[in-house]
């Protein structure tokens, strides 16, 4: 059987992590996905930085756009960040040319998600995102394959790395909101621009496609109610403590009689509780259903080897040829969540 050939465009912290992942597990992944797999082209800004890769037989491209035309990629894996520009260009091109598609790229799905399925529908070509919410977590292929006997009532977590990991240090440590944005950025956990982040846009991004996947509604970023954590003072995370409480970002999408409700917003926890005790760049994503009662998922949200592992599962199914319709079902078969709020009233 032929390879399957990977163009990898960006090598940030997640790009740089995917190509040294698919050559440390070259042979695992030819095993469970029947075919190898390997990286055939990369591009990225910057082809002078030294990012301790051996690129050694792989195609340089400055253009991604480029690379994802090109005759030597059957599988573009985005990994550029940003909902518009190079990366939007680079998806759809290579959805045009009926090419799978990996991505992390949650702001591009949650401003173009819908199109983008119906192109890939259109072209018969897979479009994959694991990696685009809640980092290492599962979460996409819990929601899309290994809950399709569930009824979800409710779908709740964390899953902003950089915040909890703001929140929890200025806790534990006393720290300032400043200086622990500061070491979250070292860390390469934080986005290119951290307003993301702290304003809770990020959360709201991931947490729209978590809806959709769901409760078969149309993705709607828009229709996301958010509120961010850069108001929150070291005298909050006190006083929530005297009361029995931790402050934690939560994304919470819910089934109402009104239609599907998606809020972003900090929240008292009980410090009892579970999802409480989820600390540092850890997400945590709770779904309530008929027949689970309460399922939690709790892992790694953010940083290179933790999203890689989500992206090249992505690519295994890909190689293997076992991807499901983007959001679950195909794309006319997803129903407005504005829809069913405008239909009671
Ligand atoms: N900035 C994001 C976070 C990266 O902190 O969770 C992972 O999506």
């Amino acid at each position: 059987t032929h390879s399957l050939r990977l163009g990898v465009a960006g090598l940030g912290t997640v790009g740089a992590a995917v190509v040294r992942m698919i050559a440390r597990r070259a042979d695992a992944l030819a095993a469970a996905s029947g075919r190898p797999v390997r990286v055939s082209a990369v591009s990225a800004r910057d082809a002078a930085r030294d990012r301790g890769l051996d690129l050694a037989g792989v195609a340089w491209f400055d253009d991604p756009v480029a690379l994802a035309r090109s005759g030597e990629v059957d599988c573009v894996v985005e990994l550029i960040g940003g909902a518009e520009g190079p990366a939007r260009a680079t998806v759809e091109a290579a959805l045009a040319l009926g090419k799978p598609v990996v991505t992390a790229n949650k702001a591009l799905l949650a401003r173009h998600g819908p199109a983008l399925a119906r192109a890939a529908e259109a072209a018969g070509a897979p479009l994959a995102f694991e990696a685009s919410a809640a980092g290492g977590i599962p979460v996409v292929k819990a929601l899309r394959e290994a809950l399709a006997g569930n009824r979800i009532s409710r779908v709740y977590g964390i899953l902003n790395g950089t915040c909890n990991y703001i929140l929890s240090r200025m806790e534990l440590e006393g720290l300032t909101f400043e200086a622990c944005l500061k070491d979250a950025q070292a860390l390469g956990y934080a986005e290119a621009d951290p307003t993301f982040d702290v304003e809770g846009f990020d959360t709201a991004h991931k947490l729209a496609i978590l809806t959709s996947l769901a409760f078969g509604v149309e993705l709607d970023a828009e229709g996301v109610s958010v509120e961010g954590i850069s108001a929150i003072t070291p005298l909050d995370l006190h006083m929530a403590e005297e009361l029995g409480y931790r402050i934690k970002l939560l994304g919470v999408a819910e089934a109402t009689p009104a239609g599907i409700e998606q809020r972003v917003h900090p929240t008292m926890v009980p410090r009892s509780s579970a999802i409480a005790q989820v600390m540092g760049v850890t997400n945590a994503v709770t779904i309530d259903t008929d027949a689970l009662r309460e399922l939690t998922l709790i892992g790694p949200g953010a940083g290179g080897e933790a999203t890689a592992s989500a992206v090249v599962a992505d690519i295994a199914d890909v190689a293997a040829g076992r991807v499901p319709p983007a959001f679950g079902r195909p794309a006319s078969a997803l129903t407005n969540p504005v829809r069913a709020e405008m239909q009671r009233h």
